[in-house]
């Protein structure tokens, strides 16, 4: 969906970091917004939504499949939805771009309506997983051809009523979770999903907030027994989205790298089950403090004050993986800066992220001059101590966007300068990146 002539650029530092920025809405949060907005009946207002390529495609969907959505020049989107139940069949295949979010959680809409949708992507998209939303949808009724591997280009047949089902995950996927969940919101009966690791609760948040009928208990293996009832009645909303805590990610740890910065990143949305970085960054010795906490849209928020600091390197927490699931790539620049050896586990998810995230960034790393070793569920790196790494390379972002982010990170703290092949796909989740850097003092080649 993006730019087709690729937009090669080399950040620096010529001096600290300074200043305050706002990150855009939450990339996860404004899907959710769109998707629950479209199915209640009368107009919802969403403020803060983030603008990114892959909440376009959400919208575009809501929008094929019936729903109203305008942009006003307020910036406040109202949202005219067609009822849980009511979803329109689509007159031309979906297009969810890069967006695996937007793949996997209107799958699970479409599920339960008797409607048929193809769904089709990027190359990157394209290569990613989708059998683990196939598995329970089809469970649930609906009928799915995929291309080989279980892949995108896929057409889904929904059926309605759909039966609900009991079902456990096999990964930590906020996405299936979720997928599962909104194809109950249209089924009979109470459809179940058992969440061995807790993965990011948004979708439960707003469920309720909607008016849906919707419980969380815990089994005594601590497990988390989501419930909805199916044939719900959602009323529309007026929602605020936080900024978000990924892409305030890339500021913050520029902020601890970079010597001599101090830097505020407002309005960030600290949801615990999304904020385990600035946890994990703080047992590596970096100054992070929140003020100004705060409730937005039922969600947790605080600015995020950040001072350069002199890093350790740590054994990362497996028990908050999942909180943290999308931040392992800058986590890995703070690394490579740190004194002494970071050891981070239990990463095989990255592996089907927008790219092979442990493979692209010991590659990546490894040609600025890193001591990286890669593991099958993870990395080893032995960082410089807070020297600046060499440098003096080009990276390919392989059209994701965490990867070209962290790399420009990781150019603001080389000798020689690290180019990224192209910056387009930043558009997917963070369009104003490249302008808060430089708001903050950092230069763009
Ligand atoms: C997301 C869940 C995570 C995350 C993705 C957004 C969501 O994916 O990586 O960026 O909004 O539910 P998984 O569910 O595949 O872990």
């Amino acid at each position: 969906m993006h730019a087709t002539l690729p937009k090669p650029a080399s950040f620096s530092a010529p001096g600290p970091l300074r200043g305050q920025a706002a990150v855009p809405g939450d990339k996860s949060i404004s899907h959710r917004a769109l998707m629950l907005s479209a199915l209640a009946v009368g107009e919802s207002r969403v403020e803060g939504l983030l603008t990114g390529e892959d909440v376009l495609a959400t919208a575009d969907a809501m929008r094929a499949m019936g729903a109203q959505i305008e942009r006003g020049d307020d910036d406040i989107w109202r949202i005219h939805g067609v009822g849980v139940g009511g979803l329109l069949q689509p007159e031309v295949a979906l297009d969810m771009g890069n967006s695996g979010t937007s793949t996997r959680l209107l799958m699970g809409l479409v599920a339960s309506h008797a409607i048929t949708a193809t769904f089709t992507g990027d190359a990157s998209l394209s290569k990613r997983p989708m059998n683990r939303v196939i598995e329970p949808l089809a469970l649930m009724g609906a009928d799915i051809t995929a291309s080989p591997g279980g892949r995108l280009p896929l057409m889904l047949r929904g059926l309605s009523p759909a039966v609900p089902i009991e079902y456990r995950l096999p990964v930590a996927s906020a996405q299936v979770k979720s997928a599962v969940l909104l194809a109950g919101l249209n089924t009979p009966g109470v459809t179940r999903v058992i969440e061995p690791i807790a993965t990011r609760d948004h979708s439960e948040r707003m469920l309720r907030g909607f008016g849906a009928e919707l419980s969380v208990e815990q089994d005594a293996d601590g497990a988390r027994i989501i419930s909805i009832r199916g044939e719900a009645e959602l009323r529309p909303q007026h929602i605020v989205v936080p900024g978000d805590p990924s892409s305030a990610a890339f500021p913050v740890v520029a902020a601890l790298l970079v010597p001599g910065s101090e830097v505020t990143v407002t309005n960030v949305g600290l949801n615990p089950t999304r904020a385990a970085l600035f946890d994990v960054l703080r047992m590596m010795g970096g100054d992070i403090s929140f003020t100004n906490q705060r409730e937005v849209g039922g969600e947790p928020v605080a600015d995020i004050v950040v001072r350069h600091s002199a890093l350790k390197g740590i054994e990362t927490p497996v028990e908050t993986v999942a909180a943290m699931v999308d931040e392992y790539p800058i986590l890995f620049v703070a690394a490579a800066l740190a004194e002494g050896r970071t050891v981070a586990r239990g990463l095989e998810e990255l592996r089907v992220k927008e790219s092979d995230r442990i493979a692209v960034m010991a590659e990546g790393l490894r040609a600025i001059g890193a001591q990286v070793e890669e593991l099958e569920d993870g990395l080893i790196i032995d960082g410089t101590g807070g020297d600046p790494l060499p440098g003096g390379a080009m990276i390919a972002a392989r059209l994701d966007h965490r990867i070209a982010m962290s790399f420009a990170v990781a150019g603001l703290v080389a000798k020689a300068p690290v180019t990224i092949d192209d910056m387009s796909p930043v558009a997917t989740s963070f369009p104003t990146f490249t302008a808060l850097m430089t708001s903050l003092g950092a230069e763009v080649a």
